[in-house]
This record gives C-alpha cells, sequence and structure tokens, in this order.
C-alpha cells in the first residue's frame, strides 16, 4: 500500500455536491484530494442525470415542433402524408425525420464538454485527483481502491458527497436493457413502441416527455392519485392534464408488483389490474443515498431510517472532522441544493460562515411547460396553520 501525501480535506465523490466543494475550499487555501470511482468528474448530474436529460428534452421539443409545422406546409398544398420536396423552387424544406443516434450524440457531446470542463477546474485549482473507490479506514484516514493499488491518505477533514443511485421496487428485475433506470433511459438506441415508466416524478415526467415526443407510446404508472407528489396540487392536476394533450398516458392509484422480460417484451404487473404489455420499463420511483462499502463503521457513523447520514447545521456527522452533504444527508435530492451545502461546509471549515437557506430552494420539471416552484406548497401551509394569501394568473 503507497502511503501519500496529508491533505488539509479529502472529499469522497466527485457531482455537484463534491466538485464544488472541492473548488470552493481550494479557492479558500486548503490542499484538498477528491476521490471518484467514474473516470469522467461531474457524478450523476452531469453524467446521467440533469445535463443529458436536459439535451435530450431540448432536442425532443424541436422535433415536436418542427414536425407539426412540416404537416401544416404539406396540408395546404393538399399533399398530407407525403414528403414535403420544394427543391425544386429552390426551397430545402427536406422531411422532418429523426436522426435518434445524433441526437444522443450531441447529448454525449454535451457531457463530454461539462465534465472535461470539471477536469479542467480541477487543474487549475491544483486539487488532487484519485480514480477509485473511495473508503473511509479511520479517523482522518481514508483508503483509495484504484482497481489496480490501494493508497492511504491522510486528511485533517473529509466531507462525504456520495449522492445517491435509482431505488428499485421488490420483483422488479433489472436487466440494464429493457428493464432500467433513467440511466438507461437516456440512451435507448431506438425509439420504444410502447415505453411504460414507474413513477409520474421528475424523472417520469422528464423521460417521459423525450421519448413521447419522438415517437413512443408512453404509459405512466403511479402509486399515488396525482402526480408530482410533494408539489402544489393545483399545479400537478394542471400539469397532468397538459401532458395527457401531449400524449402521455397515466394509471394512477396503481402500486407496481413486478416487472420482468419475457421473451421480446416485458411485463408489468400492476395491483388489481391487467398486466401491461410493453417492450421497455423505467423505473423512477425515487433515490436512495449511496452509502455501501463507506466505511462508516470504522468511524461509528449511523444512517437514520431513511438510510442517510444524519448531520447537524454545520454538515458534522456524529464523527469528528468528518461531514457530509447533498444526496447523502436529509432534503431534496437536487443538484443546486447539494453545491450550496458544499460551498456552505467548506466555507465554516475555512473559519468563515456557511449557510444554506432550506426554505428558498427553487425546483424545476423540465417538462413543457416547465414546472417551476420554490417554497413551501399551499398544502403545506394549510397543515402547518399559516395563514396565506393566493393569487392565480394565467400565463396563456
Ligand atoms: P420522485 O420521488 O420524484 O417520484 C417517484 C414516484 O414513484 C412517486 O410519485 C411515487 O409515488 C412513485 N412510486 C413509488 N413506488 C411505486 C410503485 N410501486 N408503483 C407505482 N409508483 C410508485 O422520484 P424520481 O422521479 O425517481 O426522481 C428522483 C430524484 O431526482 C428526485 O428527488 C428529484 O428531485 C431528482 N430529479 C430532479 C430533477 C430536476 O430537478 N429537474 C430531474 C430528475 C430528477
Amino acid at each position: 500500500m503507497a502511503a501519500q501525501d496529508e491533505h488539509d480535506l479529502i472529499i469522497i465523490g466527485a457531482g455537484p455536491g463534491g466538485y464544488v466543494a472541492a473548488i470552493r475550499a481550494a479557492q479558500l487555501g486548503m490542499n484538498v484530494a477528491c476521490v471518484e470511482r467514474e473516470p469522467a468528474l461531474g457524478g450523476t448530474c452531469l453524467r446521467v442525470g440533469c445535463i443529458p436529460s436536459k439535451a435530450l428534452l431540448e432536442s425532443s421539443e424541436l422535433f415536436s415542433v418542427a414536425k407539426p409545422a412540416e404537416r401544416r406546409v404539406l396540408a395546404r398544398r393538399g399533399r398530407e402524408g407525403e414528403t414535403s420536396d420544394f427543391g425544386a423552387h429552390g426551397i430545402r424544406l427536406a422531411g422532418v425525420t429523426l436522426d435518434l443516434g445524433a441526437m444522443l450524440g450531441r447529448k454525449n457531446e454535451i457531457v463530454e464538454r461539462l465534465t472535461k470542463g470539471v477536469d479542467g477546474l480541477f487543474r487549475k485549482h491544483k486539487i488532487t485527483r484519485y480514480v477509485g473507490h473511495g473508503r473511509i479506514s479511520g479517523p482522518g484516514a481514508v483508503i483509495v481502491e484504484t482497481g489496480k493499488e490501494t493508497v492511504a491518505l491522510k486528511a485533517r477533514r473529509i466531507l462525504i458527497a456520495t449522492g445517491s443511485a435509482p431505488a428499485n421496487l421488490p420483483g422488479v428485475r433489472l436487466d440494464g436493457d429493457r428493464i432500467g433506470t433513467s440511466t438507461e433511459a437516456l440512451g435507448y438506441p431506438d425509439v420504444p413502441d410502447h415505453l411504460v415508466i414507474i413513477g409520474a416524478g421528475y424523472i417520469g415526467l422528464e423521460l417521459g416527455s423525450v421519448w413521447c415526443r419522438l415517437g413512443a407510446k408512453v404509459t405512466v404508472v403511479e402509486y399515488l392519485d396525482r402526480i408530482l407528489s410533494g408539489m402544489d396540487v393545483e399545479i400537478a392536476a394542471e400539469a397532468k392534464r397538459m401532458l395527457e394533450r401531449q400524449g402521455l398516458d397515466f394509471h394512477l392509484g396503481r402500486r407496481v408488483m413486478g416487472a420482468q422480460v419475457e421473451g421480446h417484451h416485458c411485463i408489468v404487473e400492476c395491483e388489481g389490474a391487467e398486466p401491461i404489455r410493453c417492450d421497455r420499463v423505467l423505473v423512477a420511483v425515487g433515490r436512495i443515498p449511496v452509502t455501501t462499502n463507506l466505511g462508516l463503521e470504522t468511524v461509528g457513523i449511523t444512517l437514520d431510517e431513511q438510510g442517510r447520514i444524519s448531520v447537524d447545521e454545520h454538515f458534522g456527522t456524529s464523527a469528528t472532522g468528518i461531514y457530509a452533504i447533498g444526496d447523502v444527508i436529509r432534503g431534496p435530492m437536487l443538484a443546486h441544493k447539494a453545491s450550496e451545502e458544499g460551498i456552505a461546509c467548506v466555507e465554516t471549515l475555512a473559519g468563515g460562515y456557511g449557510h444554506v437557506h432550506y426554505e428558498a430552494i427553487p425546483s424545476v420539471v423540465y417538462t413543457y411547460p416547465e414546472i417551476a416552484s420554490v417554497g413551501k406548497t399551499e398544502e403545506e401551509l394549510r397543515e402547518a396553520k399559516i395563514d396565506y394569501r393566493k393569487g392565480i394568473f394565467p400565463f396563456l
């Protein structure tokens, strides 16, 4: 085992929590190391989350706008169903067709550009990077398994920013292809004929919109009797109507009991209803904190009932000198919340003042239209018996 230099701060995880904290800590004069097992920096958000989904949301939105425009031109000429050929008039209006490979390629390029950008920022700020699985081995000690060797690191402080991973349901057999999570749904090699999405949350609605716009029949099965749990009830009901008009089909109040691949199809079993036959399944039922094989037991850190690391108001865990931020602790699993916590945590460590205003964390679902919210919902205010005034303005 190779012994390494001692750092002021070792950060485990280079997602929007960890990489932002690393850069801020370096700016504040700390000697920082960051351990990340993926070759690309940026975590779920940059590699397989926010960024690639937003790239596909924009592309698929353009596709869905372009298609009817062409149809309108052809209809006016009485040539419905044909491909336009105005070339003879000097108008190069080719038929609007989908080049899925190019669309996915653009998304991959954006991801590569941004993750390399984080690489550049790490170099600029002289952050030492370790590629491998990081595990705490005692107070101030981290072990990195690179696959080739085991490296022992020492630090005055350790920051856990290991994020979250997709949750699964009992009875659902993920096969990494037909039955998968958002990771697979960001790169299906062809447009599914029929995609069943389990869970009408952020991921289900965003990726459901993408594949519906690209031509898939999309069925969303949700356990609750509403979509977007936690969001304002009226807004969620309006969003459902608009998404239905775009082609999404909702089966609410239906619990999924299992899903498996059978031949060339998938079968999704629902409680009290006929099984659904489809060709792909996206499981989007929430995310769980990543804490396995982190060596938490070596420093006496325990998890709460939801599997999260408990922290105090300055992100300190029950172990002295060990901190945690982002999806692995309480609060909404949002990239910008993790970044804000990372900055607040290291600014406090540097002797300054760090603070996150949890009442003012915005969230956006990037459907069409986009749905943005901040602060408490009407239902939460009512439950807390807080007086409020309500205003409604039709943007149409
Ligand atoms: P979610 O928690 O938003 O929604 C999951 C849904 O699955 C819930 O409505 C739940 O009732 C339903 N469900 C659970 N078990 C079920 C069952 N057996 N049968 C049918 N339905 C069931 O989780 P989601 O969409 O997976 O997103 C995970 C996290 O990622 C969220 O915390 C979200 O904040 C974050 N995210 C944020 C985005 C953004 O900011 N634009 C985009 C995508 C994800």
